[in-house]
């Protein structure tokens, strides 16, 4: 190393090596392969190169270093006022020139490839892959843009798009967004400093949207609407009806959907302080329906068996076609479908919870009125969907409803009196509780939703109330005053305010329960079946509703395998958080679609095994299937021996809980 060479170590990356006196730390890092961010091409305007030299004795790496191993602030530093202050200890690397051996870190913000820790969403730890740079160009007058670019920037390759007009400011400096490396589809007079993203996750009852930086990914705004679609009908296949029932229903659908998803750019854009035209890029996901409404393509063949996608792949569409207003230029991908009941918010579940990479047998559902099913092990992924139908969004049941104020969410029952505590939505004390009664006095107590019911359903048999084949009350359970005839069944009740408003757990919702989680959990022992394993190493449930079930009573009920609970997660909206992995990285993309081709789409009304499946899981928890996992937790009652006499033999044993009270977990 001659006097003129110094060592240099960049941190996090831990990448070192030799760097001459007078070469910049952006030279110097580029040259060790160290990603710093820049726009403005080492102009001193950006600020995206920033760093953090560090001063002292690094034994570590041999190096002691001090201020004057660096350049002093030049006038380009001095001078700086862009968008991104340089706090006191930051140089512009650009400008500043290595004097001296020195250990330079280089802050999350000015790296390329960024970690991205997002907490109101949680994207897990991905690395951003833009899709869409931003360069700051100089033109010498009567130069070719794309000559000034390989001469800059050293890029070649490059297309500029059709009829884009490039203007220099005065000084003869223009911004161009260039996307996929490949095309350059912007550009703006002067610098240009931000680019945003659109991450949209459109679901049957709700649109939910992010705003991103794609420069940094940051989230800039969060906002979520009510798809107005649900006035053609509640539930997916009410929808396909009306377009199968009026011709031309299709359109309507469309327009709607592309209308709500226009009102919520508008939204986001407000709340993220940011301009329609900052927008390029938009990543689009939803079930099939919504996929194929939203392309304004025709739905009804998937309302049909062999249920038939029009189009599978993911598909790039402008901003334009899709009727939303955001820059001229923007781009809408639409991530794959991965079968005709499975759709891209599927495929976003998957991006988002990658039980392809998960140790094990890992099993990913996603309940709605449909229950979207994926299963990944032993190098092979599966997906499928089973028809839940409403019950668990709290159609069918007496007095089930949407998860409002004023629904019952927590249920437990004293297996000894068989006496009630309830807790409802969005009040802290439960019934038994100092202060629920004036909590309550507000909302009432309305209806019980999914997970309330999910809870109640489970707490019955736990406490004896119910028989593992779900007969509420009658010889086989244990007596209680709660239990009251109800026509030629019983019912339990579960809420009585003492004025007439009587919340009742009848037999039919006990049935619409059993019918809901049997097919649930055929579809996922069917894939079960298909990967030849026996048990499952985890669990993530998605969704909203998915995020608010206990996962113990989910156990109990029956609705998913046994396995042990503190490997059963609820992983949020993950279809939304898999958009916005999409919106921020290019890899991500191609990664998908490549994953979308290689799953094996399990058809399960076609398949014979579904419906023995479904016949087992109608009991509670099930008929044969034994719970090594959940006994670490508690103690499930004594299931009679499965017979050959079927469901009613079975139903004429008695049965009762092993221990009074054996639910720790259950208790909480
Ligand atoms: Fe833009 Fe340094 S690269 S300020």
């Amino acid at each position: 190393m001659s006097d003129a060479d110094h060592l240099v170590v960049f941190t996090p990356s831990g990448r070192r090596g030799n760097a001459s006196t007078g070469t910049t730390v952006l030279d110097a890092a580029r040259k060790l392969g160290v990603d710093i961010d820049s726009v403005c091409g080492g102009r001193g305007i950006c600020g995206r190169c920033q760093v953090e030299p560090m001063y002292g004795e690094f034994a570590k790496h041999g190096i002691t270093a001090d201020a004057s191993h660096l350049s002093s602030p030049g006038a380009v530093e001095t001078s700086y006022r862009g968008r991104r202050p340089l706090t006191e200890g930051r140089r512009l690397s650009c400008s500043a020139t290595i004097c001296g051996d020195l250990v330079i870190d280089v802050p999350a913000a000015s790296q390329v490839h960024q970690q991205v820790i997002r907490k109101d969403i949680d994207l897990g730890d991905i690395e951003l892959d833009a899709v869409l740079v931003l360069r700051l160009v100089e033109l010498a007058p009567g130069e070719d843009l794309l000559d000034a670019l390989g001469r800059q920037w050293s890029l070649t390759g490059l297309e500029q798009a059709p009829g884009l007009d490039v203007t220099a400011d005065g000084t003869g400096l223009a911004t161009v967004a260039i996307r996929d490396d490949e095309q350059i589809v912007a550009a703006w007079p002067g610098l240009r400093d931000r680019v945003l993203g659109v991450a949209i996750d459109i679901g049957s009852t709700t649109l939910a949207g992010h705003l991103f930086d794609l420069a940094t990914g940051t989230a800039l705004a969060t906002a979520g609407a009510m798809n107005p679609q649900i006035r053609f009908g509640e539930d997916l296949m009410s929808r396909v009806s009306y377009v199968m029932m009026n011709p031309g229903g299709e359109v309507e659908l469309t327009a709607a959907v592309r209308e709500a998803l226009d009102a919520l750019l508008g939204r986001l854009c407000e709340d993220g302080d940011a301009t329609r035209d900052e927008i390029l890029e938009l990543v689009l996901v939803g079930n099939p329906i919504m996929h194929h409404l939203l392309l304004g393509l025709d739905p009804t063949p998937l309302g049909v068996a062999p249920f038939t996608l029009e189009i599978s792949d993911a598909v790039d569409r402008t901003a334009v076609e899709l009727g939303l207003e955001a820059h001229p230029a923007a781009r809408v991908h639409v991530l794959p479908c991965i079968a005709g009941h499975v759709g891209a918010d599927t495929a976003a579940v998957v991006l988002a919870t990658r039980p392809h990479e998960s140790e094990g047998v890992q099993l990913v559902v996603d309940i709605g009125t449909n229950a979207e099913i994926v299963l990944s092990g032993n190098g092979r992924t599966l997906a499928a969907s089973s028809p839940t139908g409403p019950a668990f969004e709290g159609a069918q049941i007496s007095s089930g409803q949407r998860a409002t104020p004023g629904a019952i969410e927590r249920v437990r029952i004293d297996p000894a009196t068989g006496e009630p505590r309830i807790r409802i939505l969005g009040v802290e004390p439960w019934s038994d509780e100092p202060g629920f009664d004036e909590a309550v006095r507000a909302t009432g107590v309305t209806g019980i939703c999914g997970s309330g019911i999910i809870e109640v359903v489970a707490e019955m048999y736990l406490a004896g109330l119910m028989t593992t084949d779900g007969v509420v009350g009658g010889p086989d359970t244990r007596p209680s005053p709660r239990i009251e005839p109800d026509g030629r069944t019983f019912a339990y009740v579960l809420h009585d305010s003492g004025d007439g408003n009587r919340i009742l757990v009848t037999q039919n919702d006990v049935r619409a329960i059993q019918l809901a989680k049997a097919a649930l959990y055929a579809g996922i022992r069917l894939l079960m079946d298909h990967l030849a394993v026996d048990r499952l190493d985890g669990i993530a449930l998605a969704g909203a509703f998915g995020s608010h079930i206990d996962t113990v009573h989910a156990t109990v009920l029956g609705l998913i395998p046994d396995c042990t609970p503190s490997e059963v997660m609820a992983v949020g909206n993950a279809a939304g958080a898999g958009a916005a992995i999409a919106l921020l990285s290019g890899a991500a993309r191609r990664e998908i679609q490549v994953l979308v081709d290689d799953i094996e789409k399990i058809e399960t009304a076609m398949e014979p095994a579904f419906q023995a499946h479904f016949v087992d899981a109608m009991a509670v928890p099930h008929r044969t299937a034994d719970y090594p996992g959940l006994s670490t937790v508690l103690t499930l009652p004594e299931r009679p021996a499965a017979t050959a006499g079927g469901a009613n033999e079975r139903g004429r044993r008695r049965r009762r809980p092993t221990r009074e009270s054996p639910r720790e977990e259950v208790n909480k």
